[in-house]
């Protein structure tokens, strides 16, 4: 079962959804989150787990986690998440947390990783799907997958078109080897 982590639009949500991929739970730090619609009209338990809500990230990544398992979730996508997880959230989830970004780590970490890549004028980027630490876009990677970056007019969408591919690729042979 999977439980996944939005922060924002929920494209990659959206292709794992597509995937036919059991996703049975979806958690935002934000309550704005367009990806918490998507995750409605499919039928998929939703919550919010705000900051603001929450003495400190600590209390609120365990409160999180153990969302997440009271739905049965056993494995955890952040799928845009863009807060940096805690060692109470890490701890109960050992090897089972799985990140999307969009640049060939360790190249471009963080939250603007595309820009990044056009302002430092490489040629080329890509997508790399990880094992999550608790660094900023760290851990061991799991796949790779290289993305020209001209033209630049349209790198924006090559990147996501890989995402979307390729999230959902790894995704689906992590649950087939955990089963
Ligand atoms: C994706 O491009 C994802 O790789 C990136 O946020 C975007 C979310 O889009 N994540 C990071 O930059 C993590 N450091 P989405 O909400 O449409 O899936």
């Amino acid at each position: 079962m999977i439980g996944v982590l939005v922060s924002g639009n929920g494209t990659n949500l959206q292709a794992l959804l597509d995937a036919g991929l059991p996703v049975r739970a979806v958690a935002s730090n934000r309550k704005d989150a367009y990806a918490l619609v998507r995750a409605r009209e499919a039928g998929i338990p939703v919550a919010t787990f705000s900051l603001d809500c929450h003495a400190n990230r600590a209390e609120r990544d365990l409160v999180l986690a153990m969302w997440l398992e009271e739905h049965g979730v056993e494995l955890v996508v952040l799928a845009g998440y863009m807060h940096l997880l805690t060692e109470p959230f890490l701890r109960r989830f050992p090897n089972c947390i799985v990140n999307v970004h969009p640049s060939l780590l360790p190249s471009f970490p963080g939250a603007h990783a595309i820009d990044d890549a056009l302002a430092a004028g490489v040629e080329t980027t890509g997508v790399t799907v990880h094992l999550v630490d608790e660094g900023l876009d760290t851990g061991p990677v799991l796949a790779q997958e290289e993305v020209p970056v001209e033209p630049r007019e349209t790198l924006v969408e090559r990147v996501h078109a890989v995402e979307h591919r390729l999230l959902p690729e790894v995704v689906r042979e992590l649950c087939l080897a955990a089963h």
